[in-house]
């Protein structure tokens, strides 16, 4: 679906990160955790390609929250824009992350914007579970309050030590994974490749499947142009085929990918 969606607002979250509005009512009703929408950022001229974004949020009355970091000329554009600007947003696209139900216990795996992009998983499990959140430093630590205020237990690890353990996430997965009760828990992750990779094979080793977002550098992002793609397990037989991450993904079984 297309909507020209108005912005309410684009604020400063922390740092580099922004935290933006649209009033999006066409899209927020259908809007699954780990879908993502791709907009066409007003005024890029120069560029005609949409930027992708997780949605963080919906409301029921139409509001859609996206939590983005300035990284490039896109996102910095995106950061200028006023309220009432209109950009037009593709969307909800991509496959979703399942929803924990009856007593499953969540463990969210995130780094970066990971954080944002599992919060509607967050909000709509029916149990509150735990949040691993890895960053390089306190900058790129966001949403820690709003994950505590709707329940869960947050643990986090920097690489300066800063705050947490001094580490990468992935050791705080171990501690889990050791942990009592890990049959109950699900896994899912989003955020930098390396630690989606370090992420599912750690899973894998431990016999534990789980979920990870593979955010590829998109171009179409409905399936048409294969400039997403990534090796996953071909269906029915031990071979490996290219799958699009746009409209078969983001979001695979741990146990689908290849680690190379
Ligand atoms: C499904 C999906 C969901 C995403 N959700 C979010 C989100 O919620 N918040 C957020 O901040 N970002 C998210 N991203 C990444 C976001 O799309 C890029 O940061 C953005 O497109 C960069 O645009 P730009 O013009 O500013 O940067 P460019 O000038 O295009 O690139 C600047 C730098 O960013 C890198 N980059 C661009 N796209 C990606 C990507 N997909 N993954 C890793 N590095 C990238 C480039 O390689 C380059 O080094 C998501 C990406 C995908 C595929
Ligand atoms: S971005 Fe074009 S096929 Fe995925």
């Amino acid at each position: 679906m297309l909507e020209d969606a108005r912005i309410i607002s684009n604020e400063i979250l922390k740092g580099d990160y922004r935290k933006i509005e649209f009033s999006a009512p066409s899209i927020t009703p259908s809007v699954q955790s780990g879908q993502f929408v791709h907009v066409q950022i007003a005024q890029l001229k120069d560029r005609i390609l949409r930027r992708p974004f997780s949605v963080c949020d919906v409301s029921d009355d139409g509001v859609l929250t996206v939590v983005y970091k300035i990284v490039g000329e896109g996102t910095a554009k995106l950061a200028d824009l006023q309220p009432n600007t209109v950009c037009n947003l593709m969307g909800p696209l991509g496959v979703p992350f399942s929803i924990p139900t009856g007593d499953q216990v969540p463990v969210l795996v995130a780094g970066g914007y990971g954080s944002a992009a599992t919060y509607i998983l967050a909000k709509r499990s029916t149990n509150p579970g735990i949040l691993l959140l890895g960053a390089r430093s306190e900058d790129d630590l966001i949403l820690i309050d709003e994950f505590e205020k709707i329940g869960f237990e947050v643990r986090v690890a920097t690489e300066n030590g800063a705050r947490g353990i001094k580490g990468l996430v992935t050791q705080l997965l171990q501690s889990v994974l050791d942990e009592p009760g890990v049959e109950n828990k699900r896994f899912f992750g989003c955020g930098p490749h390396g630690m989606l990779m370090a992420m599912g094979q750690m899973l894998l080793d431990n016999n534990v499947d789980g979920e990870l977002s593979l955010d590829h550098l998109m171009c179409c992002g409905v399936g048409a142009c294969f400039a997403c793609v990534v090796k996953v397990k071909a269906d029915n037989s031990d071979g490996w085929r290219y799958a699009r991450t746009c409209n078969e993904g983001p979001v695979f079984k741990a146990s689908d990918v290849y680690y190379g």
